[in-house]
């Protein structure tokens, strides 16, 4: 199971400090946080975080869109691996999924904790990857919602019908390992940066995962 480290609640100050402790550590990629304060409530930094970021560093890097009209932005998103738009916050995903598809970039699709898995249905077959929101968006450090658990189970179905790759994001630590089990990558912000010691729960989160 890949793990991402997503940055949001690094502070600015230590950010190459931490894409470099990270990588050392064995972090599969970075996730790059990008809100508008509209879709979701916090403001946090623009698409090029996630440009800038992936210039710096030869793991792969995700931009996870929390904006309306995502659209927008894609054109400055660049070097990025998977974009996630969230299917909530487009007019035309279809659209949104070709026009990611044609920068070269692996199209994904983010659900909000609230959105019925069957959203998915209709545009399924043009995804990459689906990016289950196990927390509120916007901001870090919030514990996993419960129902959690289902909700993976659910979209673990699904990809055996359709195979894109499955990634849960929001309050993911050690002791959810066995509800995460069978995903294939997990995004982590505050449990793998909180207390600015990557190294140590980057390997204690591996360790549960079963990496
Ligand atoms: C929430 C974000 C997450 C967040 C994860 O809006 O999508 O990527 O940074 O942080 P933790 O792991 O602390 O829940
Ligand atoms: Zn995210």
């Amino acid at each position: 199971m890949r793990i991402y480290g997503s940055l949001l609640g690094v502070s600015a100050l230590r950010l190459e400090e931490m894409i470099r402790r990270a990588e050392r550590a064995g972090i599969d990629g970075f996730h790059l946080d990008i809100s508008d304060g509209c879709f979701a409530p916090s403001l946090s930094f623009g698409p090029w975080m996630a440009t800038d970021v992936a210039s710096v560093t030869k793991r792969p890097v995700q931009a996870h869109l929390m904006v309306v009209k995502p659209r927008r932005y894609f054109g400055q998103l660049a070097g990025v691996e998977t974009i996630y738009f969230h299917v909530e916050a487009s007019d035309d995903p279809e659209g949104d999924i070709r026009a990611v598809k044609s920068m070269g970039a692996m199209a994904g699709v983010a659900l909000l904790p609230e959105t019925v898995i069957e959203r998915l249905k209709g545009i399924i077959r043009l995804i990459d990857s689906v990016l289950l929101l196990t927390v509120r968006p916007g901001y870090s450090g919030q514990a996993m919602l419960e129902g959690s658990g289902e909700r993976i189970r659910e979209a673990l179905k699904l990809r055996e019908e359709h195979g894109f790759s499955l990634v849960v994001d929001g309050g993911v630590e050690p002791s959810r390992a066995g509800i995460l089990r069978g995903v294939d990558a997990v995004v982590s912000g505050s449990y793998v940066f909180g207390g600015y010691e990557p190294e140590r729960r980057i390997a204690e989160l591996k360790g549960a995962l079963g990496d």
